[in-house]
């Protein structure tokens, strides 16, 4: 594979430069350089910078050139918090929503993750695979260069495992840069009490993923009737010791001060929060804890969106993810992301771009390698149909992403 492009004469280029997440007024600097001219040698940035007849390149080294008159230039997007491997469907769960059931109580009588669970256990390492990677494709199409992966579908020791195998294989067998997230405490199973099922995993699942060192990072479902906030504060703790990275699904139904625990441990990312505090917010605000949004979700559950504007306003580092998934948000639309947080969360269109590249990278420990156009990083770079990023929300819920370099 030809992993060496000049990318010139490029119309708008929004570099979203930096190595860190973007707090506040930050978010709205996407480092705009207008005729402009990007050269990736060996996968890797080695120039970003104004159009020249002096680009610096290897001479060893056969360059594609790609024309970008008339388009807009960004950092691949990165979508940093999915869980898009999972057998069956629940498409009579989403039917009984639209006519009032509510999300929090299916799952309590046994439904919803629990069924997606079943499906997931019958189906084989090579069905779950194939699905997957036909979905990994059409997030390609949308621009998406990496992805964050959580199981959480198996619960059982064998079927968390093969999911998480199944991560492992298809980053092998696709270009997409996919980071796996444990996410085991995503429902406590049959047979078991919270207590108990944080003890099994701390016991027995986080030393088995460390050997096969199936993931960066572990997740909790932190929420009223699922993982309460003393419990995820012990697993997490441990997931911790154990060196892994942290994030929260963390006050999406119920303020349940998830925030203010991701804070307080650390962790990468806060996510959802459509019910957080004020307290929860200043808490973010004040750390390098990213708050992670997904307005899909809320738009899929018609739910209140979650209080971007504010966060932002605060000083806090936002995200935006799909979280796609097959119960609460069968959707990894990029555009629709994008058009719901600038139409509905008030985020302007330069925050948007900054919370799906720059911070994104950050909500996954990566920012030092990806998520912005700079000497150095990773050569993840998309180019739009028109010449501004102006456009991603304006031509809203349509993908205008026409090629990706990766
Ligand atoms: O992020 N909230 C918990 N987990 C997912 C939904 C999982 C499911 O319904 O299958 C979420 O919304
Ligand atoms: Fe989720």
């Amino acid at each position: 594979m030809n992993n060496n492009y000049i990318i010139d004469n490029i119309t708008q280029l929004a570099t979203c430069s930096g190595f860190s997440a973007k707090h506040g007024k930050e978010m709205s600097d996407l480092g705009i350089i207008e005729n402009a001219a990007v050269v990736i040698t060996a996968g890797i940035i080695t120039y970003v910078g104004p159009v020249t007849d002096h680009l610096p390149l290897d001479h060893e080294k056969d360059y594609e050139t790609i024309d970008a008159t008339g388009k807009a230039v960004l950092p691949g997007f990165i979508d940093s918090h999915t869980h898009f491997v999972f057998g069956g469907y629940r498409e009579e769960e989403f039917y009984q929503r639209l006519r009032g059931d509510d999300y929090l109580s299916v799952l309590q009588s046994g439904g919803g993750i629990y069924n997606t669970v079943k499906a997931t256990g019958k189906a084989s390492l090579e069905e779950l695979c194939a699905i997957a990677l036909s979905r990994l494709n059409k997030m390609q199409a949308m621009g998406v260069t990496t992805i964050e992966s959580k199981s959480g579908y198996g619960l059982d020791k064998e079927t968390e495992l093969k999911q998480l195998r199944v991560m492992k294989r298809l980053q092998q067998e696709h270009r997409m840069n996919i980071v796996p997230t444990y996410l085991g405490a995503h429902a406590v199973p049959e047979g078991y009490t919270e207590k108990s099922y944080i003890d099994f995993m701390i016991q027995e699942m986080l030393p088995a993923i460390r050997e096969e060192n199936l993931a960066e990072c572990c997740d909790i479902f932190c929420e009223k009737g699922v993982f309460g906030i003393n419990e995820s504060e012990r697993f997490l703790s441990e997931a911790k010791k154990m060196k892994f990275n942290l994030k929260l699904h963390a006050d999406e139904m119920v303020d349940t001060g998830g925030a203010e625990l991701a804070v307080a441990m650390g962790a990468l990312s806060a996510d959802h929060l459509l019910h957080v505090s004020d307290k929860g917010i200043k808490a973010l605000s004040k750390s390098d804890t990213v708050a992670t949004l997904l307005p899909c979700t809320a738009f899929s559950l018609k739910e209140d969106y979650a209080r971007g504007r504010a966060m932002i306003d605060s000083g806090c580092a936002v995200a935006l993810a799909t979280d796609f998934n097959p119960g609460s948000c069968f959707s990894y639309s990029i555009p629709l992301t994008i058009a719901l947080a600038c139409i509905y969360m008030k985020m302007s269109p330069e925050e948007a771009v900054t919370a799906l590249t720059i911070n994104a990278a950050a909500a996954l420990g990566k920012a030092e390698f990806l998520g912005s156009i700079d000497v150095g990083k990773k050569g993840d770079v998309i180019l739009l149909e028109y010449p501004s990023y102006k456009f991603l929300p304006y031509h809203a819920g349509i993908n205008i992403v026409e090629k990706i370099i990766h």
